[in-house]
């Protein structure tokens, strides 16, 4: 079995959660890691392996690697991601990709080069996530009418103020939508297909003054003839479990984390408690357990030469859907735009 020889990038918080998965993998090997903290990057290669850079200009000129991992603030994923292209090695980079629509016309263009590039939406491993699919695919359920997502989570001023980049517009590129709910909003896109319409209002009720990104975005969409509602804020006093429904025209789907229940027309519920694989220690509940799955199967792809589910096709429509929100929220568009259609 080849064994690929990984670089990553960005040796902060969710790096951690890459390094286990990484040590865990067969088929891997953590060959090297960067940051311009060095003492991170040395943190980290002590922790997980490999040799300690300081900038990913000098790891690519160290090492021979075949893939990297991008775990840097927002606005870095796209440059880096052409960086490691240009160079022939794969690319697996946290998300968001991208920040702009600039930025995501860039991105794209990377399908052209000879390498795979695989974005960390990993809640599409959930179980939970699965079995809705699952039941959708069966057509017991029948169409979806309608949806309701709501990601409520609790952001206090030192995360944005001791970040160095979360809170700024240049960095980090949005707030709640594009870093803490663009996984939900992927979900809503994996159930329902693709976005035909959407309007969004965005603000900042309880950070005026220290982050310049919305803490609040809510946004009405459409998938065809099913509409969605979602609701994601920072402003709560607590995280809590992310809801998403699902009204079908024979049942209505919830899932919250990782439960799930069906209450059927004629007055049946079903409820599931799904086990979720275990997190590496350093990985919180509220990023989801799902790296490893989804790392790994990045892997598996490339091995085994099959497309990666998060390729640039694979999330170009929440990533446009994404970029359409902002672009509605921030012209104040009461009329909507039909996701999409670019800027
Ligand atoms: N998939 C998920 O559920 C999930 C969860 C958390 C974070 N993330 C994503 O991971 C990324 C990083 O988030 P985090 O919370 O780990 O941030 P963090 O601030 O903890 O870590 C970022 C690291 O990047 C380093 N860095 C900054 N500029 C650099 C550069 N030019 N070269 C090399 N290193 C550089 C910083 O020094 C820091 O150590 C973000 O894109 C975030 O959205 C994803």
């Amino acid at each position: 079995m080849k064994t690929y020889r990984v670089g990553l990038v960005g040796c902060g918080g969710i790096a951690q959660v890459h390094g286990a998965a990484l040590q865990e993998l067969p088929g891997v090997e953590l060959a090297a890691c960067a940051d311009i903290r060095p003492e991170r990057a040395r943190d980290f290669a002590e922790k997980y392996g490999g040799r300690a850079y300081a900038s990913l200009e000098e790891m690519l000129e160290g090492e021979a690697l075949d893939s990297l991992h991008i775990c840097t603030p927002h606005s870095l994923h796209t440059p880096m991601a052409k960086l490691a292209a240009g160079r022939g090695i794969h690319v697996f980079t946290e998300k968001p990709p991208v920040i702009s629509w600039g930025q995501w016309r860039e991105f794209q263009e990377l399908e052209k080069a000879p390498v795979r590039v695989g974005v960390c939406f990993q809640n599409r491993y959930n179980q939970s996530v699965h079995l809705l699919k699952e039941v959708l695919a069966s057509g017991e359920a029948g169409k979806v009418l309608g949806a309701r997502a709501f990601v409520t989570w609790h952001r206090e001023a030192p995360y944005y103020t001791e970040s160095g980049w979360r809170g700024s517009l240049e960095t980090e590129g949005g707030g709640v939508l594009i870093n803490q709910s663009i996984h939900t909003l992927d979900l809503l896109v994996q159930f329902l297909g693709k976005p035909t319409h959407a309007e969004a209002a965005m603000s900042n009720h309880h950070l005026g003054g220290v982050i310049e990104v919305e803490d609040t975005m809510e946004a009405y969409l459409r998938f065809g003839e099913a509409t969605a509602l979602f609701y994601a804020t920072t402003a709560h006093c607590a995280d809590s479990p992310v809801l998403v429904e699902l009204v079908c025209e024979n049942a209505t789907l919830r899932m919250e984390e990782q439960e799930v229940s069906l209450s059927w027309k004629d007055g049946t519920k079903e409820h599931f408690s799904l086990a979720q694989p275990k997190a590496p220690a350093t990985g919180k509940a509220y990023w989801g357990a799902s790296h490893s799955l989804c790392i790994g199967d990045f892997y598996d792809c490339l091995r085994e030469d099959r497309p990666f589910p998060n390729d640039i096709p694979g999330v170009r429509d929440t990533v446009e859907l994404m970029l359409t929100l902002y672009d509605s929220a921030r012209a104040g568009d009461p009329a909507g735009r039909v996701a999409n259609a670019g800027p």
